[in-house]
């Protein structure tokens, strides 16, 4: 992967990088085409990091289907693909591993329901991040924390990449796409369909003025409880670092997880709050 790189690099072209753990959707075609537009060679990973996946959760009948992923990267134009095996990534093993953990951030909400989910996720980008040297790395803003531990992570190891983030691929009810929505059936599909409205409808209250956290909390919650769904949180906190939202703050983020049956969800909308 590298000596492949290196030729491009050498002829003076810039690299966008994309990392996926596959069986794509539009959601991740999206980001291949905001990378398209920030550098003149694609690349884009396919690995399902058996590190970020805990005990009792996905990873075995996480949906893999590469040649569907190969058509679809085809078609899209991008340069190289980059499928590495469990042994490449992690050459010592999966439990002695140097991994990365960034603090704080990795320990709330998500991270409160997956401990050790991002001390996963940044050990493995920071080892495709280290292989592939791209001018910027491009992520989802679907999984928005994962996006702020990556952020913080490219930061504090002074790792030479930009990190460019894209708006989150819904399905018409709002549900936003990911590979886990395939456990649904079409029923839960429409139930799911509530997570969007219950942000959505916190969303608005707090453009209009509103910062009551704690009963917007409460109500968002509420909405999604009656709509048969089981939340995790549901919680209002500045978008820059996660953290609780103090009277200056206007940049916020809406972020919730829920269960349904056993598939597990989450999603967030960025809000500005009015000034
Ligand atoms: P994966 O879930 O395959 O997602 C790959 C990228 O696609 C992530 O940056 C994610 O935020 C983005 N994405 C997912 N659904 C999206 C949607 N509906 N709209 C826009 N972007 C979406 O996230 C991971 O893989 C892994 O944690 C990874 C970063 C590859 C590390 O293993």
């Amino acid at each position: 992967m590298r000596a492949h790189l290196a030729a491009w690099r050498e002829a003076g072209d810039s690299i966008a990088f994309v990392p996926t753990m596959g069986n794509l959707h539009a959601g991740h075609m999206s980001l291949v085409e905001l990378a398209s537009q920030h550098a003149e060679h694609v690349v884009v990973s396919i690995f399902v990091n058996p590190t970020q996946f805990g005990p009792g959760e996905d990873f075995a009948r996480y949906p893999r289907t590469p040649e569907s992923d190969v058509r679809r990267l085809k078609r899209a134009g991008v340069d190289a693909l980059f499928i590495p095996s469990d042994a490449e990534m992690y050459p010592n093993g999966i439990d002695a591993a140097t991994q990365v953990n960034v603090p704080a951030v990795s320990e709330i909400l998500e991270g409160e329901h997956r401990p050790g989910h991002f001390a996963g996720v940044a050990s493995v980008v920071c080892r495709l991040l280290n292989i592939c040297q791209p001018d910027v790395a491009v992520f989802g803003q679907k999984d928005y924390q994962q996006l702020v531990v990556l952020r913080q992570m490219v930061r504090d190891l002074h790792m030479p990449v930009k990190v460019l983030a894209g708006p989150t691929k819904r399905a018409e009810n709002g549900l936003a796409l990911s590979s886990r929505n395939q456990y649904l059936n079409a029923r839960q599909k429409d139930q799911a369909g509530a997570i969007y409205g219950a942000l959505s409808a916190v969303g608005s209250a707090i453009e209009k003025g509103r910062s009551d956290w704690a009963e917007l909390e409460a109500e968002g919650w509420r909405q999604l409880e009656s709509a048969g769904l089981h939340p995790e949180y549901f919680a209002v906190r500045r978008a820059v670092n996660l953290s609780k939202v103090e009277t200056v703050h206007q940049n916020l983020v809406v972020l919730a997880a829920v269960r349904l049956g056993d598939v597990r969800l989450i999603d967030n909308l960025l809000v500005a709050r009015p000034a």
